[in-house]
């Protein structure tokens, strides 16, 4: 045989050797073509090695070398087709696993019902024209209590029905807690620290947490949310609040929703009024409201001859618990997953 014949056999061999290590597709195929090429008693190498005795002395050294590069090519392909076939196998797979059945679900959060009610709320506002205004909840007596009318002696400032800080001065056994911190009692501070800032006209909401010692029971808990409204400008009379409270009252409930003011008091407001909406089949009492005392524009430097204003301040979870008849406030700060997620 000449080498020209030699070399063109083997190069065919190789060629038809690696396609059918590369199409195999399972171990018993592959074997099947192992056999056939790589076969110690009758594989094509070993016929094509027997070939070598015919070959020309002087190109026996060039058919040897070119010989043992097509064994090595030949094996390569095969443990490349090896290789490939066992990655792809199912050894080593938990045979209980199931492919088709659905996963775990991730479970995803969501906004707290109370925080669903203030955004709703801040919309609402806002559509109207109020601005969101915010303040600290550890306040001073000044804008809890002085600045808004509630002197010293008011019951409002009793030790006992705020948080007080244990501040240097407190903690000493004084009882006389001018000067203390506290926990906010009203977002009503917002009004003060809102006009100590800004001239009118203002009309600002403050939506945000307040903190009173009450025994947690159904419709208490000594913390809550409140959402305060100030409104100051030239010639505001009790019929521009009415009407505000109106339309967020109907935005918020619906068309059907009835308001009613009954006389009250509070010290930062005269006139003041209880505001109370009748909806659903029955009259429930949301808040306090009136035109701002003189005594409040003062001692934040407005004119009171000059200029007029209302406030209101309403409680956030009674209208979430209202509209989603929620009947335990405690219910909302429980953290139990199974009340929060139906809303
Ligand atoms: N701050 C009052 C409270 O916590 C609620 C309130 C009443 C706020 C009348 C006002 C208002 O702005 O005008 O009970």
């Amino acid at each position: 045989m000449s080498l020209q014949d030699f070399l063109s056999t083997l190069d065919a061999l190789e060629g038809e050797a690696s396609a059918a290590f590369e199409t195999s597709s399972d171990a018993d195929s592959l074997e099947v073509a192992r056999v056939r090429y790589l076969g110690q008693k009758s594989g094509a190498i070993r016929d094509v090695q027997k070939q070598m005795g015919s070959i020309d002395k002087s190109d026996r050294k060039a058919a040897g070398l070119r010989l043992n590069q097509f064994k090595s090519n030949v094996q390569t392909a095969f443990d490349t087709a090896k290789e490939r076939l066992s990655s792809g196998s199912t050894a080593g797979v938990d045979p209980t696993f199931d492919p088709s059945l659905p996963g775990n679900r991730p479970t995803i959060g969501h906004i707290h019902p109370v925080t669903q009610t203030i955004t709703h709320l801040m919309e609402i506002m806002g559509r109207m024209g109020f601005e969101a205004a915010e303040g600290p909840e550890v306040e001073d007596p000044w804008h809890n209590f002085v600045a808004l009318n509630i002197p010293e002696d008011h019951p409002a400032r009793d030790p006992l029905d705020n948080f007080y800080l244990a501040t240097a001065k407190s903690s000493g056994g004084n009882r006389n807690t001018e000067g203390s911190q506290l926990l906010r009692s009203q977002t009503s501070t917002v009004q003060i620290r809102v006009m100590e800032n800004q001239k009118p006209p203002v009309r600002v909401i403050s939506l945000g947490r307040v903190y009173r010692p009450d025994d947690p029971d159904a419709t208490h808990f000594p913390m809550f949310h409140q959402m305060e409204g100030l409104l100051v400008d030239k010639h505001v009379t009790m019929a521009n609040l009415k009407t505000v409270i109106r339309v967020f009252a109907t935005n918020y409930l619906g068309d059907d929703v009835e308001i009613r003011f009954r006389p009250s008091f509070f010290p930062f407001t005269e006139p003041s009024v209880e505001v109370d909406f009748f909806w659903n089949g029955s009259w429930v009492e949301f808040g306090g409201a009136g035109m701002i005392d003189p005594a409040v524009f003062e001692a934040v430097g407005y004119d009171p001859e000059q200029y007029s204003g209302f406030a209101f301040g309403l409680g956030v979870e009674r209208l979430c618990m209202r509209r989603h008849g929620i009947t335990d406030i405690r219910d909302l700060y429980s953290g139990d997953l199974r009340f929060l997620q139906q809303f």
